[in-house]
């Protein structure tokens, strides 16, 4: 997501782009993602709907809060 955002001219704050340190949580509105990371989320953010963008291919359209 991190990159599609960019290439849309969307700044979302980003630091190792891997998973780990959670510099670009972001909190998704609505639809469905597969957020692969290394660490850098906590459970329950995922469970109020945050998200790495560095690490999360959207499946199909997604909304997110900015
Ligand atoms: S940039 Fe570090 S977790 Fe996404």
């Amino acid at each position: 997501m991190l990159s599609v955002a960019r290439a849309a001219g969307l700044v979302i704050p980003s630091g190792c782009t891997m998973g780990i340190c959670g510099t670009c949580k972001i909190r998704k509105a609505e639809g469905q993602v597969h957020m692969l990371h290394n660490g850098g989320i906590a459970d329950e953010d995922i469970d109020e709907g945050y998200i790495l963008a560095c690490c999360t291919n959207p499946i199909g359209h997604i909304a997110v809060d900015a």
